[in-house]
């Protein structure tokens, strides 16, 4: 390889030649995007991480290189010596960023023949995402995914810098560790040397980070890798980047300045964007009375009303039933579109049953008449109290949900979401953040039959809540807090419990006997015995932060080597088969086939 580069030294990147470099003799690097005869003469787009330029092969200058030009095809990888010189007036491209200028080629070197790729390279590609994560370093010689991967770059070094600034210090926490709970499952690992035994990957590096503030370290950050068994979806991966942080000594207010203070320096690197602190706030019970959902996004309207008590008596016997049952009846106003035909009607119904609302009761205002099945079942004290409280004017439909609390609030809140998307309410250039307070502590795990931490077990109760959790832990709100940003939860964190026999008290809250306590996080009631300070932290989603900012929809887009919805990569084919003899070695037998 050494004699290819010989007396060849690249001088350029592609994209950073101008009008003031004509005359200069120059090297560049790079990959031929596209080659294109023009009458003998050969033009072709050489394009490497950073741009694009043009070079051309001009017979008159040299047959022999010329000639030798001829051998391109696309993706061959090329060195060449030339002249910058200016381009045509009519060939001048606006749209270019070396668009005024091309290099006319005195020395060409053919450093890789490519096979022809199997996508074209483009920024905009029709070919399929499989074939995509197949070829995975071809779809990264993209504009779209590179711009993705430059901008997390960006993001994780100016976080670095804000962080350092701050205070916080890098340290690394285990991979092979002991399970972290987190709500999903955990990826194992056996170990050889311990037959029988299992590390788990960490689902986030919680209890490391709570032991670094025992330990003294004061503030500590990580970008760390963190692996979870779910269900995969469009803004889930099974391994994925939290930005991750702990403190000591401080309250709710000054982690979410300093993480605020994170997002105003990443919007301003990577976008050059300024965002305006602090971001608004709410608890999570106006969340869910406003919007439905702990994650509201609130770019639009559209906001859900409850209407149970102007209804609990009603002959309409589905919503008079919800509210006696202990349930609600929720409505939302899509303003000035009575025009929803059955068949929008129909699809809304059905997308609500996705969130197992068994129906979706609707009336459409008109000038003369309230339009709807449901409609005769209302008195007319009913009606008018319906009109106010949901500002109820002509040309409007209005819908309705009558369930459980927890049925009716996702059902609506995610039909508000839907009908957002349908009507083009959501702006794309709207970035809305949200800060969700004051969560439950638990919620009650039906099928399982015990309370469930909402955050995680590690979580603090307020202070004056904590004499509830023998007598009535779903009231108990904890002193945990999300960011949202435009309907996707990019972080969460919590003040923590740091007291043996407050997290002794959750742990049995929690249906986790002194046995199991001791057994599993031992080393925890033992650390927080050891002089813990009050301390608190919080975790973002990387990943996810650049999806947003990138205005990508997948994930994906802004993983190199991301994992498909089956948690597969279909360019190395893992996961695989392992063989007769590691199995042998870790003593493991396979039962499952495929
Ligand atoms: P949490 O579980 O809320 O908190 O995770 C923090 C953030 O990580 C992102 N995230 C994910 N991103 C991509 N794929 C996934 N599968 C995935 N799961 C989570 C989300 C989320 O807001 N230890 C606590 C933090 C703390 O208390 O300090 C924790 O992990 O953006
Ligand atoms: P029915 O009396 O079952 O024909 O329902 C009349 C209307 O009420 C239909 O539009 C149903 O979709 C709707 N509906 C039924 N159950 C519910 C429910 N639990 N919440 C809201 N609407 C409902």
């Amino acid at each position: 390889m050494t004699d290819l580069l010989e007396n060849m030294k690249r001088t350029h990147h592609c994209c950073e030649l101008r009008n003031t470099d004509i005359g200069r003799e120059v090297v560049l690097m790079g990959w031929a995007a596209h080659r294109r005869d023009h009458g003998g003469v050969i033009f072709v787009d050489l394009r490497d991480r950073e741009g694009i330029t043009q070079i051309v092969f001009n017979p008159e200058i040299s047959t022999e290189v010329h000639g030798k030009a001829q051998e391109i095809r696309s993706e061959y990888v090329l060195g060449v010596r030339g002249k910058v010189i200016a381009r045509p007036d009519d060939m001048i491209n606006p749209n270019m960023k070396t668009g005024a200028v091309e290099v006319i080629i005195s020395e060409l070197r053919i450093f890789s023949r490519a096979k022809t790729p199997i996508f074209q390279i483009e920024d905009r590609t029709e070919a399929s995402e499989s074939v995509r994560l197949q070829y995975r370093y071809l779809d990264l010689r993209r504009s779209q995914l590179k711009n993705n991967l430059l901008a997390r770059h960006k993001a994780t070094l100016a976080i670095r810098n804000y962080l350092d600034n701050k205070g916080f210090i890098d340290i690394e926490t285990p991979f092979l560790t002991r399970s972290t709970p987190e709500g999903a499952r955990d990826y194992l690992v056996p170990s050889r040397v311990n037959p029988g035994n299992f590390y788990a990957l960490p689902q986030s590096p919680q209890l490391f980070k709570q032991l670094l503030m025992i330990a003294g370290f004061d503030r500590y950050y990580q970008i760390v890798k963190c692996f979870r068994d779910e269900d995969l979806r469009a803004d889930r991966q099974p391994e994925f980047t939290q930005i991750d942080m702990e403190l000591s000594f401080v309250t709710e207010q000054d982690i979410m300045e300093i993480a605020e203070g994170m997002i105003v320096t990443i919007f301003k690197k990577v976008l050059d964007m300024d965002l305006v602190t602090p971001f608004p706030r709410m608890t999570y019970d106006e969340a869910m009375a406003r919007f439905g959902i702990d994650r509201p996004d609130i770019r639009f309207g559209l906001e859900l009303c409850d209407v149970s008590d102007i209804v609990k008596d009603t002959g309409f016997k589905v919503f008079a039933n919800a509210v006696k049952n202990g349930g609600l009846v929720k409505a939302v106003n899509a303003k000035g579109c009575s025009s929803f035909t059955r068949k929008q009607i129909d699809e809304l119904t059905e997308f609500a049953a996705i969130y197992k609302a068994k129906g979706l009761a609707w009336i459409r205002i008109k000038e003369d008449e309230w339009q709807s099945p449901i409609a005769k079942f209302f008195t007319d004290a009913e009606k008018e109290a319906l009109r106010q409280r949901l500002d109820l004017e002509i040309g409007d439909i209005v819908f309705f949900v009558a369930d459980s609390v927890k049925i009716t609030n996702e059902a609506l809140g995610q039909l508000r979401n839907e009908l957002a998307r349908r009507l083009n309410l959501i702006s794309d250039n709207t970035f809305s953040f949200t800060w969700v307070t004051h969560f439950p502590l638990v919620e009650y795990d039906e099928t399982e039959k015990r309370y469930q931490a909402l955050h995680h077990p590690f979580t603090s109760p307020h202070e004056e809540d904590i004499e509830k959790l023998e007598t009535d832990p779903l009231s108990i709100k904890s002193r945990a807090y999300d960011l949202v940003l435009n309907g996707i939860e990019i972080g969460g964190g919590s003040i923590r419990i740091h007291s043996t026999d407050l997290q002794a008290n959750v742990f049995k809250c929690l249906g986790i006997n002194e046995e199991e306590a001791n057994e599993k996080f031992g080393f925890l009631l033992n650390a927080l015995a050891s002089g813990a300070p009050p301390h608190g932290g919080i975790a973002f989603g990387l990943d996810r932060l650049i999806m947003l900012l990138m205005k990508e929809d997948s994930i994906r887009n802004v993983i190199a080597f991301p994992k498909t919805q089956k948690a597969t990569c279909p360019m190395t084919e893992a996961p695989s088969k392992a063989s007769a003899a590691q199995l042998m070695e870790l003593g493991i037998k396979v039962s499952a086939t495929e």
